[in-house]
C-alpha cells in the first residue's frame, strides 16, 4: 500500500448527478437506436457499470484494454491494446465509455482503431476530462466533470491499481 494523501474532490452524489445527466443526454440522442457500448477497462468499470443502468434504449456492452506506458502520473503517448472487442462493430452506433481524458492520446488510437471498422457512428463518453495537457485531437462527446489538473483516484481510477473501489473520487497527493 502506498502512503499517498488523499483529499475528496468529488464525492458519490455529485458523481451519481453527473452520471444521471449524461444518461439523460444518451437516452435522447440515441432515441429509436440500440447502443454497443465499448467500456474502456479498467478504470471505467463501475461507471459503465452505473450509466448502463440508466440507459432505456436496447444496448450490448464489450470491452477494451488499451495502457499507455509512462511515469506513474504521466502517460508518454505509446498506447498498447492488451484487449479488443468481440462483438462485430460494422454498421453500429458505437459508444466508448472512459474514465478519464488526459492527454488525449489513448482516445485518438481507440478512435482511429475503431473507424476502420466502418461502424455507423462513434461516441465517446468520459465521466472525467484534463484540459491542461491535451495533446490528442479527438473530442469526447460526452463529458462529465472537467477538471484542469491533478492526479485522482477513486470510483474505478487508479494509482498503481490502488484505489479503484472507493466510492468517491479524490485528489492524490
Ligand atoms: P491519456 O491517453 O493521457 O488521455 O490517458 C488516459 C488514461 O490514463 C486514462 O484512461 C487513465 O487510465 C489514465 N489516467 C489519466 N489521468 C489519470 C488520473 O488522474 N488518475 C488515474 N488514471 C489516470
Ligand atoms: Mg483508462
Amino acid at each position: 500500500m502506498s502512503d499517498a494523501k488523499l483529499s475528496l474532490l468529488y464525492s458519490q452524489e455529485r458523481i451519481a448527478s453527473e452520471v444521471a445527466r449524461l444518461a439523460a443526454e444518451i437516452n435522447r440522442d440515441y432515441a429509436d437506436r440500440e447502443i454497443l457500448v465499448v467500456g474502456i477497462l479498467k478504470g471505467s468499470f463501475l461507471f459503465i457499470a452505473d450509466l448502463v443502468r440508466q440507459i432505456t434504449v436496447p444496448v450490448t456492452i464489450d470491452f477494451m484494454r488499451l495502457a499507455s506506458y509512462g511515469t506513474e502520473t504521466q502517460s508518454s503517448g505509446i498506447v498498447e491494446l492488451r484487449k479488443d472487442i468481440e462483438l462485430p462493430v460494422q454498421g453500429k452506433d458505437l459508444l466508448i465509455i472512459e474514465d478519464i481524458v488526459d492527454s488525449g492520446l489513448t482516445l485518438d488510437t481507440l478512435y482511429t482503431k475503431l473507424m476502420q471498422r466502418n461502424p455507423r457512428s462513434l461516441k465517446i463518453c468520459t465521466l472525467l476530462e484534463k484540459t491542461c495537457n491535451r495533446e490528442g485531437s479527438t473530442k469526447p462527446d460526452y463529458v462529465g466533470i472537467s477538471m484542469e489538473s491533478g492526479f485522482v483516484v477513486g470510483y474505478g481510477l487508479d494509482f498503481n491499481e490502488e484505489y479503484r473501489q472507493l466510492a468517491s473520487i479524490y485528489l492524490l497527493d
